[in-house]
């Protein structure tokens, strides 16, 4: 079982997730021309998309960076038909950001990863470094502590339950407690705010995004590492994913329901 198997490809490869990417990028209007990182670009999926909202990308550059190396190899892959706009890849934690890039930037999309952060102060600091005063600092997660709807509940409830006892009862193993992943302690949308305003930013626009996500959604995310980890900690990932996808589609079988809603805060704020 390599790395390479249980990238976030799959996820982002859905329609909705391009739409929340797209919409995203809109309401950040940014500006043709100059650099853009796009910080813990994955696979690729959000570089795509920025390449795609700009009318005349000769004159941009678009910076993805990483940690994981296999899905900068991905990424590469996918973006080898860029032809308009340059785009490079560098590996780097994004907590070292300012000392991987040292030109400043224009703006800094940060998609579906800030939750991963445990010191997000320190961070954010870092990322204002990187970006010019005036530049945008960009974006979104779907972990955050805000209201959820009860339908979704019962389906979070159910689906962790009925995964954890696939897990017992087909392979006798049982998920592990992890330091790693109790440190993600999720911020509520005021927290998020008043975080971007005393590290260097002012917020321009907040959002929050009500997104169907269809049961294909919910067993391609069975299939990324990171959501792997999260949900089962020290379970090996071939056992823990056929685990939770079978109980995905066991839960939306009972609740006889096609979709579950899950909110997407998206926030885009100015360097002052
Ligand atoms: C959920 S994926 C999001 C990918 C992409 N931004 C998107 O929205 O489609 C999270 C990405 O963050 C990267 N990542 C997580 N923690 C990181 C860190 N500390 N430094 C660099 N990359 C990190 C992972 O390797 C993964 O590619």
């Amino acid at each position: 079982m390599t790395e390479q198997k249980y990238t976030f490809t799959k996820f982002s490869s859905n329609p909705f997730y391009e739409e929340i990417t797209d919409r995203l990028i809109q309401l950040a209007d940014i500006q043709e021309g100059g650099r853009i990182i796009d910080l813990a670009c994955g696979t690729g999926l959000v570089t795509k998309r920025i390449m795609a909202h700009l009318t005349d990308a000769r004159d941009t550059m678009i910076i993805g960076v990483d940690h994981s190396a296999s899905a900068l190899r991905e990424a590469v892959v996918e973006l080898k038909d860029a032809k308009n706009s340059a785009v490079v890849f560098v590996e780097s934690q994004v907590e070292q950001l300012s000392e991987a890039i040292k030109e400043k930037v224009d703006a800094v999309f940060y998609c579906n990863a800030i939750h991963y952060v445990p010191d997000k102060d320190t961070l954010i600091q870092d990322i204002a470094q990187t970006i010019k005063p005036g530049g945008k600092f960009v974006f979104n997660t779907s972990f955050y502590d805000g209201p959820v709807p009860e339908s979704t509940l019962a389906f979070y409830r159910k689906w962790m339950f009925k995964a954890h006892r696939i897990l017992n009862k087909e392979y006798g193993l049982r998920a592990q407690k992890s330091e790693k992943v109790e440190s993600r302690r999720q911020l509520n949308v005021k927290q998020y705010r008043e975080l971007v305003e005393r590290n260097g930013f002012q917020i321009l626009k907040e959002k929050i995004d009500p997104v169907k996500v269809p049961l294909q959604g919910w067993i391609d995310i069975s299939k990324f590492s990171d959501f792997i980890e999260g949900s089962m900690p020290g379970v090996p990932f071939d056992k823990a994913s056929a685990a939770l996808r079978k109980a995905a589609r066991q839960t939306f079988e009972e609740m006889k329901i096609t979709y579950t809603v899950r909110n997407w805060l998206d926030i885009v704020a100015v360097r002052v």
